[in-house]
């Protein structure tokens, strides 16, 4: 085995289970569990139906590199969503179609990291666990930003020393970020491309919540756009990450993409020649569908607005909350220990969120998951608002 493997921690969700492990909770209760982020809206009509038309795809192999179609479809999602000129990104060189932006996430780091040259990975904290496994079997250490209420559960990125830029060979970043909202604006990606160009990293954008965003009227930035705005037209050192998991609501297609500086994709393609993981073509054709049509993704705004109004409603006096301006999760602080409140509110109540320092790890002697909780508002809405008034009623106890 590779010596990188004991350094992996199990998973969230395998630590959830142990902790409620032997719990009985009220039989009387049905069970709402708000701990996966996974939608649970429905998928659109049109990526099933165009799944569907295409099965006899199934006969052929597909190729790394995706249709031309379908890389034409995402160049022009990109652009218009993005603000960027028309004929700016080149779907030839600057695209490439992932299985999920999960093992794009991981494999890129295998990709790109030189582990001879005493790597850093700097990565928010918490964080999505991807980053973390990736950085260590790629033989870097991660550089945790710890993200904290008073910066808007925002990295911050002025505190971070020289010593460390000078050894950060990639960043990730997550805007709209998993587990708080948080949206990196756009003063802070352009700081960013600065550091990046100074330092000569890459910078790798997880921004696959981009599109589920409160306010109509300001959808949040991202990377390509920044580097647009500052004439880096070639997108250099910049590498988005987006899927259709969350904004389409199917996670299992297992379709999103890479876009971005064509240097850097012209490697990770041949990367991607060995890793495998193309996109299988009836896949493919969901896809462009997908990314052709907003309508079913602006309802699905609609749907998170409404279910955030409702909880926020309920909860808003209970306990200390901000509503984020994206993404679906409540992030909110605990009156006690994280996982002592995950386990009693599951208990009591039948209601399971996860616990904040599962995501996090301690680093500069805090844990910034610690004493907060994620609550994924997936579940229909009255599901999430029988949650709420559930945990309201547990608060009261504490
Ligand atoms: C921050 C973040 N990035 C990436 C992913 C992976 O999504 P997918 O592989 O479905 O595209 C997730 C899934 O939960 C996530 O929360």
């Amino acid at each position: 085995m590779t010596p990188y493997l004991h350094k992996l921690q199990s998973y969230p969700f395998e630590k959830l289970a142990a902790l409620k492990k032997g719990i009985a909770p009220p039989a009387g209760k049905r069970h709402i569990a708000l701990s996966i982020g996974e939608p649970a809206h429905a998928t659109p009509h049109l990526i099933q139906e165009a799944l569907l038309i295409h099965l006899h795809g199934l006969s052929n192999y597909p190729t790394t590199k995706g249709l031309p179609e379908l890389r034409q479809a995402i160049a022009a999602w990109l652009t218009r969503r993005f603000k960027l000129a028309e004929g700016q990104l080149d779907p030839e060189t600057q695209i490439l179609p992932v299985s999920g932006t999960r093992e794009a996430l991981f494999s890129f780091a295998q990709c790109l990291i030189d582990p001879t040259a005493d790597p850093l990975v700097v990565m928010p904290n918490p964080f999505y666990q991807i980053y973390e496994g990736a950085a260590l079997l790629a033989g870097a250490e991660p550089y945790f930003l710890n993200t904290v209420a008073e910066n808007a559960y925002l990295p911050d990125f002025d505190a971070v020393p020289e010593s460390v830029w000078r050894r950060c060979q990639l960043l990730y970043i997550c805007t709209p970020g998993n587990p708080s909202g948080g949206v990196i604006p756009r003063d802070g990606l352009i700081k960013l491309l600065g550091l990046a160009e100074k330092y000569d990293f890459v910078i790798a954008s997880d921004e696959c919540y981009s599109e589920l965003y409160d306010d109509e009227n300001s959808p949040p930035p991202g990377l390509l756009e920044a580097a647009f705005a500052i004439g880096n037209t070639a997108f250099k050192r910049c590498v988005v990450f987006h899927s259709l998991s969350k904004r389409s609501n199917a996670p299992g297609l297992r379709s999103g993409f890479v876009a971005g500086d064509a240097a850097i994709l012209q490697d990770y393609f041949k990367y991607r020649t060995y890793h495998g993981a193309a996109m299988p073509l009836p896949t493919q054709h969901a896809s462009i569908a997908a990314w052709g049509d907003e309508k079913h993704v602006a309802e699905n705004r609609r749907l998170y607005r409404e279910k955030f109004a409702a909880v926020l409603d309920i909860l808003g006096d209970a306990v200390q909350l901000t509503k984020p301006p994206a993404g679906f999760y409540l992030w909110i602080k605990t009156p006690i220990g994280d996982t002592e409140f995950t386990q009693q509110l599951f208990a009591q109540e039948n209601v399971t969120v996860l616990p904040g320092s599962y995501l996090s790890r301690e680093f500069g002697g805090l844990n910034p998951g610690r004493n907060h909780v994620r609550i994924a508002l997936v579940a229909p809405l009255e599901e999430c608002v029988e949650a709420a008034l559930r945990i309201k009623d547990f608060l009261n106890t504490l």
